[in-house]
């Protein structure tokens, strides 16, 4: 046994829990609130994770008081906690620990309550507490500096940003700076709910707590990698928003590129609380930097038929598809491609990275006998949990070897059957806890800003000067033709799930 590395900045033997902390959720009426935030609080509490003097506090313009606010959020657990998993008691107690103050970050009124309910109560003095911004990212830094006046943000307060973290690198920063003028950077928690996901976060442990694949994964032996997220959904009420995003906003600067850090990034010396953080921004810093031929020719922008109208807006240039190729310009990775897609209203959801290995360098079995693929790890993030491995076999039977493809499965659903959490269970009980590890650092998110910004501005630009809009493709299709056109071009094609 190797013997266990020392861990200077490792999360504090952490799972050690505040025994009072104040749990405020700004948008607290929201969707996200309702539909993931406190479904997530509602399981962790159902395990007996949140210590009996742990409060939520939701704070939304809503003309509602703390009853009222009980009977939406049981209404809401209800909706989106499966029948099996709600537990009468559970849900009380869930309910005992609400809240609800009616604020307007905009207006002066109403702060004071808040700053009562926080500052009166037993062991106010040695509360976590933790500010939940989901809300528009312009009230991020007014609300922090609120708080900060009134006396309600000390060395143990957390404060948690929803994307979108600005509209591009400058504002990005703005955001940061604002943010950063009332917390210190290790009590920011900027949230990337795919990084709490358990498929994702056994990404790190498929790769580094296992040996075989290490000597495999590098431009030597892979060909090169595709990430897909692939959703079925449009944008439902989120038009407003959405159509001032893009899928290259809201999807790829974040998701995808994270997804891409933990495929390529080095092994850290162990989990810390920056280790995994400094590798990741490692990757992002050596992304291939996209000149305007390079956007032409390796990004496609897409949307589906029948977006504009959805929006309300026909005349719309938003892109609701990207496929990209990137390049991670490092010793590892040198020339290997990594291709990422993402796209509203496709034909199924899924999300997916495939790592294409090469062609074995001589073929030994003649073709008549069958033909040899190229091996493929597929590591399935959703919708079911698992991975694949692509192998080439024998077919039995006398008479010659013919070959076949057949492929390894693990399914984790099989493999485990306990439930496994939603990403925000793990991610809010992060915070509570202070463990930053699997939160978006400030360099990560501008440097993921500063890759991307060059093709916002070429896809700008084309739009002024070319009129040129994304392709449209039908609702309900694998996504634009020019997708396709980007892989075959290379010679290759996008693994669709269950090939
Ligand atoms: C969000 C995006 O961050 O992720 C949404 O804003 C998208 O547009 C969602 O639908 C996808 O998340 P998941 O977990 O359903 O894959």
């Amino acid at each position: 046994m190797p013997p266990t590395p020392t861990t200077p900045d490792s999360p504090p033997a952490a799972a050690v829990l505040p025994a009072y902390c104040d749990f405020t959720v700004f948008g607290g009426t929201g969707d996200l609130a309702l539909r993931k935030l406190l479904p997530a609080l509602y399981h962790r509490d159902r395990e007996g994770q949140l210590p009996p003097d742990h409060r939520i506090v939701g704070v939304s313009r809503s003309p509602i008081d703390t009853a009222g606010y009980r009977d939406l959020v049981r209404t809401a657990l209800a909706t989106h906690v499966p029948a099996e998993e709600l537990e009468p008691a559970a849900v009380e107690r869930l309910l005992a620990r609400l809240h609800h103050l009616e604020l307007d970050a905009h207006v002066p009124d109403g702060w004071h309550e808040l700053h009562g309910l926080l500052k009166d109560r037993p062991g106010a003095d040695e509360a976590v507490r933790v500010y939940y911004l989901a809300v528009a990212p312009g009230l991020f830094g007014p609300t922090c500096e609120r708080l900060d006046e009134l006396g309600l943000v000390d060395e143990r307060s957390r404060v948690v940003m929803e994307k979108p973290i600005g509209h591009d690198l400058a504002s990005a920063r703005a955001v940061n700076d604002a943010v950063g003028r009332v917390f210190a950077e290790h009590q920011v928690f900027r949230i990337d709910h795919y990084l709490g996901k358990e498929s994702v976060q056994n990404l790190l442990v498929t790769r580094f707590a296992n040996t075989f694949l290490e000597p495999l994964w590098n431009s030597r032996w892979v060909d090169h990698v595709q990430i897909t997220v692939a959703e079925t959904v449009g944008v439902g009420k989120r038009g407003p928003y959405y159509d001032h995003a893009g899928a290259l906003r809201d999807m790829v600067q974040n998701h995808l590129l994270q997804l891409l850090c933990l495929v390529a990034m080095e092994p850290p010396t162990y989990v810390g609380r920056e280790t995994v953080r400094d590798e990741k921004l490692k990757v992002l810093q050596a992304l291939k930097p996209l000149t305007p031929a390079d956007v032409d020719r390796d990004t496609v922008r897409g949307a589906y038929e029948g977006y504009g109208e959805e929006v309300g807006h026909p005349g719309t240039r938003t892109e609701t598809f990207v496929a990209l190729k990137a390049e991670v310009q490092n010793w590892r990775w040198a020339g290997v491609p990594f291709y990422l897609r993402t796209g509203k209203r496709l034909d199924h959801r899924a999300s997916e990275i495939v790592v294409v290995f090469k062609e074995p360098p001589h073929a030994m079995f003649p073709q008549s006998e069958g033909s040899t693929t190229a091996n493929r790890l597929h590591i399935l993030v959703q919708p079911d949990e698992g991975m694949k491995l692509h192998l080439t076999a024998k077919e039995p039977g006398p008479g010659g070897i013919r070959l076949r493809p057949v492929s390894l499965d693990l399914s984790y659903a099989t493999a485990f059957p306990q439930r496994s959490p939603d990403a925000y269970e793990r991610l809010l009980m992060d915070v509570v806890r202070g463990n930053p590890t699997l939160f978006m650092r400030r360099d990560e998110v501008e440097a993921a800003w500063t890759w991307v910004e060059p093709i916002l501005a070429r896809w700008a630009q084309r739009s002024a000067e070319l009129e040129e809009r994304p392709e449209p493709y039908p609702a309900g299709s694998s996504g634009p033709t020019a997708a396709a056109d980007l892989l075959g071009r290379d010679g290759r094609t996008w693994q669709e799930p269950d090939q």
